[in-house]
């Protein structure tokens, strides 16, 4: 009797870790059938009957590969973070899709009297930010545009990812706070490292080699 394979599947995130995801995925051998660009499909085959990819956003990558529902998966640093990373391992740094972790906000803001207020879809990693520094916060969760919250006085500040600078600079803000270096990270998780080791850790050899 043949032994049934086990399936792979790999969490990518949308958007431009995908992009930069991809080649190298395909120095690996490993290619998507549909383009994810157009297709409806949640589960896309790739050119391995074994291997599945799921394209999420960021956000959720962590949680699919922390419950198993995704044995590997690729995210910033800054969703793995703002995650927590329980359950998971992060074994690689991809060293695509880099950029900063900043506060921003209007130049020559007049000093701000009483608890300042933060926009940010990064709600844990502002509050540690500035708890670090023993200041205060009022944090308000956005999912996304952040840019807009200083310009409509909804905050003082904002949180947000910085490559470019270039929307910070079409809406008038300035960088200001350095938080982190981001760069898109592989993670794996805990379980399947040791039950499905013999698929999990040639993965990440290849896409070792595939970095460098
Ligand atoms: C990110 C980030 C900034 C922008 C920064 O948004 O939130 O808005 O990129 O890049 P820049 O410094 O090169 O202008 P993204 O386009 O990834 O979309 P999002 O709002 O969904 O996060």
């Amino acid at each position: 009797m043949t032994q049934k394979t086990q399936q792979f599947i790999i969490a990518l995130s949308k958007g431009r870790i995908l992009k930069e995801t991809l080649p190298l995925l395909a120095k690996m051998g490993i290619e998507l059938v549909d383009d994810p660009s157009s297709t409806r499909k949640l589960i896309l085959d790739t050119n391995h009957d074994h291997i599945k990819a799921v394209i999420l956003r960021a956000t959720d990558v962590p949680t699919y590969v922390q419950y198993g529902a995704a044995d590997v998966g690729v995210v910033g640093k800054d969703s793995l973070m703002e995650h927590g990373g329980e359950g998971l391992y992060e074994p690689l740094d991809l060293n695509i899709s880099r950029c900063r972790l900043m506060t921003a906000g209007k130049p020559d803001m007049p000093p701000v009297s009483g608890r300042l207020r933060v926009a940010t879809k990064y709600v844990k990693l502002a509050r540690d930010f500035y708890a670090s520094r023993g200041q205060q916060v009022e944090i308000i969760k956005l999912y996304g545009s952040m840019e807009l919250a200083p310009i409509v006085g909804l905050a003082d500040y904002i949180v947000d990812l910085v490559d470019t600078g270039n929307t910070l600079k079409a809406n008038g803000l300035v960088p200001l706070e350095h938080i982190l270096d981001i760069s898109s990270r592989l993670v794996v998780n805990k379980s399947a490292m040791k039950t499905k080791y013999d698929l999990v850790q040639p993965f990440i050899d290849e896409l070792c080699q595939a970095i460098e």
